[in-house]
C-alpha cells in the first residue's frame, strides 16, 4: 500500500439519470494536508465528498480513502474518517452535550464526558451546552457539526462547506480550527466556493467544472493564473464605459461584466496610476471604483475563457 495519500481518485464518474455530475475526476491528496475541492453551485462536491466518504457508489473510476477503495473495502474505509456533511447531522432533540457525549460513546472514545466538554468550550458552545438544538442559531449549529466530527479523533476528516452561513468572526475561528487540526497531521479534505478560503487553508487546490478538474496545484500556482487584484469602475453611460475600454485596452487586461468595467491589475502604485492617467487624458471620471479581491468568477473567466453570464449557466 502506498502511504504516500491519504486519499487517491482515478477516473471517477458518476451521473443522476443521464445527467453527468463528474465525467472525470483525478486527483490526490497527501497524508497529512488540506485539500480544497473548490467549486460553483451544482459542480459536484458533494457528490464527490459523498463517494469518498461511501454514501453513495460512484459509476466509474476508481478512489481509495486512508488506503482501501471505497467501493470494496466502505467500512474500512469508514474507521478512518469522520465527516461534517453540508446539511446538519446532528440530534435536535438532544442538547449539544448530549450529541457531542453520544458520538464520544459511538467512537469508543475513552472518556466522552471530558471530550464533549472540551469541544464545548473550544467551539464557544459553553453557554448553551444544555439547550437542546431547537434554540440554536444556525452558526451554533455549524459549529456544533464540526465539533461532532473532532470527537474521536480520525485520521482524515471531510468538511462539506465549512464556513458556508457562517459570521465573519465563526468563519475566522473555523478557519483557525482546521489550521489546528491540519497541525495535528490529520489529512483535511473540504470543499468550498470561495477562492480565498482555499487559498487561505489549502496545501492544494482543484476546481471543479463540468465534471473535471479544470485546474489544480498550490495557491501559489493558481494564483499565477488569476491577477492579484481587480479594479472595478463604474461609469454613468454607456459611452464612457466603451470610451474607458478603449482608452485602457493597451496596457490593461479588461473585461466587461454587466454595465462596469473590470481592469486587471498587479495592485501597484505605477500599475493604478497608468490606469487612472490615462482615464483622466481622455475625461473620463468613474462614477465609482472599487478593488476586489479575485473570485472564483475570475479563475473561471481566465482558465475556461467564458464569461461570467456562461459559468453562472452552468450551476444551478
Ligand atoms: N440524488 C440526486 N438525484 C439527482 N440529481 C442529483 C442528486 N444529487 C445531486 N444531484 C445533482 O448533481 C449535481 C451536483 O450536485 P452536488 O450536490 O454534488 O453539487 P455541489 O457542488 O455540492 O453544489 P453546492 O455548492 O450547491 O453544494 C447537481 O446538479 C444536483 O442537482
Ligand atoms: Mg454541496
Amino acid at each position: 500500500m502506498d502511504e504516500t495519500y491519504a486519499i487517491e481518485v482515478t477516473h471517477l464518474a458518476k451521473g443522476y439519470k443521464e445527467v453527468p455530475v463528474l465525467v472525470d475526476v483525478s486527483f490526490t491528496v497527501r497524508r497529512g494536508t488540506v485539500f480544497a475541492l473548490l467549486g460553483a453551485n451544482g459542480s459536484g462536491k458533494t457528490t464527490t465528498i459523498n463517494i469518498l466518504t461511501t454514501l453513495i457508489k460512484a459509476d466509474g473510476g476508481t478512489a481509495t480513502v486512508g488506503g482501501f477503495d471505497v467501493t470494496t473495502e466502505p467500512a474500512r474505509v469508514r474507521e478512518v474518517i469522520s465527516v461534517t456533511g453540508q446539511s446538519s447531522a446532528v440530534d435536535y432533540i438532544l442538547t449539544a452535550r448530549e450529541n457531542l457525549v453520544l458520538m464520544g460513546e459511538l467512537r469508543h472514545v475513552a472518556d466522552p464526558q471530558g471530550v464533549a466538554a472540551a469541544l464545548l468550550d473550544k467551539f464557544d458552545l459553553e453557554d448553551a451546552a444544555d439547550r437542546r438544538l431547537l434554540t440554536f442559531s444556525g452558526g451554533m449549529r455549524r459549529r456544533l457539526d464540526i465539533a461532532m466530527s473532532l470527537v474521536g479523533e480520525a485520521p482524515i476528516v471531510f468538511f462539506d462547506e465549512p464556513t458556508t452561513g457562517l459570521d465573519p468572526h465563526s468563519r475566522n475561528d473555523m478557519w483557525e480550527t482546521i489550521r489546528e487540526l491540519a497541525g495535528k497531521g490529520t489529512t483535511i479534505f473540504l470543499t468550498t466556493q470561495y477562492l480565498e478560503e482555499a487559498d487561505r487553508l489549502a496545501d492544494q487546490i482543484a476546481i471543479l467544472h463540468g465534471g473535471r478538474v479544470v485546474a489544480g496545484g498550490t495557491p501559489a500556482e493558481l494564483k499565477t493564473m488569476v491577477p492579484s487584484g481587480l479594479v472595478e469602475l463604474d461609469f454613468a453611460e454607456d459611452n464612457d464605459l466603451a470610451a474607458a475600454q478603449t482608452a485602457l485596452t493597451n496596457g490593461h487586461e479588461l473585461s466587461r461584466v454587466d454595465s462596469k468595467l473590470v481592469v486587471a491589475s498587479d495592485g501597484s502604485v505605477a500599475d493604478m496610476a497608468d490606469m487612472f492617467i490615462r482615464l483622466n487624458n481622455a475625461g473620463l471620471e468613474p462614477t465609482r471604483f472599487i478593488a476586489k479581491e479575485p473570485t472564483l468568477d475570475d479563475v473561471f473567466f481566465k482558465i475556461l475563457g467564458e464569461d461570467k453570464e456562461e459559468t453562472h449557466a452552468n450551476s444551478h
